[in-house]
């Protein structure tokens, strides 16, 4: 569609080349113009009116996860954003998915090389997140 089109990236440099490599082949192959990217830390600020937030195994560590928590049910209530959440189901995130707040979308196997380094878990979903606010 039209409009502006923000990417927020990583805050770990190598993530942040990683995935805007990704973005700009993706772009490419839908033949659309590559968005602005960013490397800001949004957490916390005040929400502004993002469309859709996609989020990617960012529930690794409590305080982070208790703060994107709050951020994200902000930015629905005030914006109505739309809330995509990627997790292989780390520990921290399961205190969030237990809370019936969550409906998954799709569910795929994780490569053999990731499981290796991540040991315990074997799959990734995707959820959308329905907050009762
Ligand atoms: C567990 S890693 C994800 C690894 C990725 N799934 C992979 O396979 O390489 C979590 C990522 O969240 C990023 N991150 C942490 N806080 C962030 C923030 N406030 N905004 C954007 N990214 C953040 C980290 O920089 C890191 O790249």
């Amino acid at each position: 569609g039209s409009g502006a089109f923000l990417w927020v990236m990583s805050l770990t440099p190598v993530h942040t080349y990683v995935a805007g490599v990704a973005v700009r082949m993706n772009c490419e192959l839908n033949g659309v113009e590559p968005p602005v990217c960013v490397t800001d830390n949004l957490i916390g600020s005040e929400p502004e009116d993002f469309q859709v937030i996609l989020l990617g195994d960012m529930f690794y560590d409590d305080a982070l996860a208790a703060s994107l928590h709050s951020w994200l049910d902000r930015c629905i209530k005030s914006q109505g954003t739309k809330v995509l959440i990627g997790d292989p189901g780390r520990t921290q995130f399961e205190d969030f998915s237990s809370t019936n707040v969550l409906r998954r979308l799709a569910q795929f196997e994780l490569p053999e090389s990731v499981r290796e380094e991540n040991y315990g878990l074997s799959c990734s979903s995707v959820w959308r997140y329905h907050p009762e606010l």
